[in-house]
């Protein structure tokens, strides 16, 4: 029997049926889990383990955080040993080269094309037969065969979909790198996520260098990795150690600052989170979150008013998550309570202690996922105690686990003296 590989063209010409569009093709002959490493660690793992053949991504963000920046280095990286073609409809090519000279790539292996047009970009990867095609960016290419002007819905769609057909047809690797419109959407059109197989976000602020790549969607892979870089002079560099880095500038003795043990894919994170109240004269007092969920903040406020009788109702309240990262995660309630009651009180919290742990509306401390692997990644930077919910009593070497079952126990285990007979030193599990 006769395979056909993905992306051979159907021939007919040996069938008394005439038939078109491609032929079924056995699985076992094109599953090979092949993925190209781009020999940036971060970018691979959260895609999955590296770019898999014939798959398309969209890279999305704000203008300026660092899209072009980093694609430019993956494109190097595999420049290096397969030929890539890159599109800059946004930048001249010498825009580019001033980029690669100012990363230190390799400039002699990437083919550069100045074009607006998808044709043009699909007629150079047909002449050049590219291992990935980059298209900076998708919103200002347009096809030629469709009405409508650069960066419309109907125009965004359909270039993408002809690139996406490229790519299943040749097993071409695809990167689209997308602005973010006001409105949070990608690309402007949600279709656009949908054509696609992977939607990466790449997140971050000018006031920080901390870049957060993660996956929204992935096809091949799980969504919750991140990965982490920092802008530096010389192009994107991978942080490996993120909560190291996150925690590194932190004022030891500072009210209001409590290190929380939060969850990012399979990666435990150590983030500084911040809290500071002040008396204010408004009738409805400020709540302002960054980095955090601010409903998290009003009903960690409405706990401590009603649970432990905090007058906070005559107060100001800001709260910060430290490291240009956005955490959703339930399992930092417990640090930004004892952040607002360290504020309040302005006493600081010991410097040795990392806390994590769900705030019921009861007051109570909730258990999270992976208790154990927190407790860990604590103990290896350092943090001696650890607060954590009731059943979370596993601990690894030299870090004392401090099982709390309510907020209140929480602040009463925060700043009493470390007790060393509650030093556990067991091994821990996930
Ligand atoms: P860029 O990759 O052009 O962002 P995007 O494609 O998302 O719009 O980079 C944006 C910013 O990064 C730019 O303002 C300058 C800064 N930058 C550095 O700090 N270091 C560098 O090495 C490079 C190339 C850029
Ligand atoms: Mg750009």
């Amino acid at each position: 029997m006769e395979t056909v590989p993905v992306g051979a063209r159907a021939n007919s010409s040996n069938h008394s049926v005439e038939t078109r569009g491609p032929r079924a093709a056995q699985l076992g002959a094109t599953a090979n889990g092949e993925r190209y490493r781009t020999s940036i660690g971060e970018f691979d793992r959260v895609l999955g383990g590296g770019l898999v053949p014939g798959s398309v991504a969209l890279l999305a963000g704000d203008p300026g955080v660092g899209k072009s920046t980093l694609i430019l280095q993956v494109a190097a990286g595999i420049g290096s040993t397969d030929p890539v073609l890159y599109a800059t409809a946004e930048e001249s090519v010498s825009q580019v080269d001033q980029r690669a000279r100012r990363v230190t790539v390799a400039r002699d292996d990437l083919l550069v094309l100045p074009t607006e047009s998808v044709e043009a970009i699909i007629d150079e990867a047909n002449l050049r037969q590219p291992r990935l095609i980059v298209v900076d960016s998708i919103q200002t290419v347009t096809l030629g065969s469709v009405d409508g002007g650069a960066g419309s819905v109907v125009q965004v769609r359909e270039s993408a979909l002809a690139l996406t057909r490229y790519a299943k047809e040749t097993g071409t690797a695809v990167i689209l790198i997308g602005h973010v419109t006001k409105d949070g959407n990608v690309a402007g059109p949600r279709t656009l996520e949908h054509i696609v197989d992977v939607v990466l976000q790449m997140e971050g602020d000018r006031q920080n260098a901390w870049r957060i790549l993660r996956a929204a969607k992935n096809r091949f892979g799980a969504t919750d990795e991140i990965g982490v870089f920092a802008m530096e002079d010389h192009g994107l560099v991978e942080v490996p150690n993120p909560s190291a880095a996150f925690i590194a500038e932190r004022a030891r003795e500072a009210d209001g600052s409590v290190i929380g043990v939060a969850l990012e894919g399979s990666r435990p994170l150590l983030v500084e989170v911040q809290a500071l109240t002040a008396p204010t004269t408004l009738t409805m007092p400020r709540r302002t979150a960054n980095g955090l969920d601010i409903n998290r903040v009003h009903l960690l406020i409405a706990v401590l008013q009603r649970r432990l009788g905090l007058a906070l109702g005559t107060h100001d309240v800001f709260a910060n998550v430290i490291g240009g990262s956005r955490i959703v995660e339930p399992a930092l309630d417990l640090a930004l309570a004892l952040a607002i009651v360290s504020s309040h009180r302005a006493e600081p919290i010991p410097p040795d202690l990392a806390v994590f742990g769900e705030i019921g509306l009861n007051g109570e401390v909730r258990g999270v996922p992976r208790a154990g692997q927190r407790v860990v990644e604590a103990g290896r930077l350092g943090f001696r105690r650890v607060i954590a919910a009731g059943r979370t009593i596993r601990s690894a070497a030299e870090v004392e686990v401090i099982a709390v079952h309510s907020v209140r126990e929480a602040i009463e285990a925060a700043w009493s003296r470390p007790s060393p007979m509650r030093r556990v030193t067991a091994t821990s599990h996930g």
